[in-house]
């Protein structure tokens, strides 16, 4: 599903990413995890087709992410939920318009959206803040509306940068789940964070970067 071979990624000199290889399978969820500047959100961002790697091939869904036509970027992204580090909830939006949207502009007809809104929103437990305001919301609120936005669409992909961020461990343990409900309904997760409480709460693969390359991959053993 995610494949990356020998894949650098420099900004201004410094190398985020290093030489960097795996292969993530269609239905898996991973841990990606390693110290603040490790490279977590850089290999987000290139699986997304947000930056372009300096050197190496990555393959999402067999394309390759080098040789797809700009015009087909689109569609690369309607496959892949992401839940940002930095939110980008669209603050004068309401609840539903921000998580509709995704849904809008792949022309799906009004009545299915709004029923598919209000199914997502209500799984991630905001069914009663539909005419919210976002800034209305408290930040674990902010995070799950962030993931219904995400995962809206059904995307063959999840990836998530941080989603449990500032949240207390309960809270965190919720996201958790609402991304391993995720996962077994087919999609396949790509979780970064820094978190080692997560890592304990559910026994998955683990992608450790540290300096740009992959210090550790692998289950852990039980
Ligand atoms: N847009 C950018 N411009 C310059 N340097 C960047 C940029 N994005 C990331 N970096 C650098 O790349 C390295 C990896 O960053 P990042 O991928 O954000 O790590 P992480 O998400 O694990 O904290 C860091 O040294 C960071 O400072
Ligand atoms: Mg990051």
């Amino acid at each position: 599903m995610i494949e990356f071979y020998h894949v650098s990624k420099t900004y201004n000199g410094w190398p985020a990413l290093h030489d960097v290889s795996f292969k993530i399978g269609k239905g898996e969820f991973v841990f990606l995890t390693g110290p603040s500047g490790a490279g977590k959100t850089t290999l987000l961002r290139l699986i997304f087709r947000a930056d372009a790697p300096d050197k190496g091939q990555i393959l999402v869904n067999n394309r390759n992410l080098l040789h797809i036509r700009e015009s087909e970027v689109p569609y690369l992204r309607r496959m892949i939920g992401f839940v940002f580090q930095d939110f980008r909830l669209l603050p004068k939006r309401t609840v539903f318009e921000n998580v509709a949207l995704a849904l809008k502009v792949s022309g799906v007809p009004e009545g299915v959206l709004r029923v598919r809104v209000a199914e997502t929103l209500g799984a991630v437990g905001l069914g009663h803040k539909l005419d919210a305001m976002p800034m209305a919301l408290s930040a674990g609120e902010q995070q799950r509306m962030c993931l219904a936005r995400a995962i809206v669409n059904d995307p063959q992909i999840l990836l998530a940068d941080e989603p449990t961020g500032n949240l207390d461990a309960d809270l965190s343990g919720e996201i958790l789940e609402l991304m391993k409900s995720a996962n077994a309904r087919g999609t396949t997760v790509v979780l970064a964070t820094h978190n080692r409480e997560l890592l304990k709460r559910w026994r998955r693969r683990v992608m450790r970067l540290e300096q740009g390359r992959v210090a550790e991959d692998g289950c852990p053993e039980t």
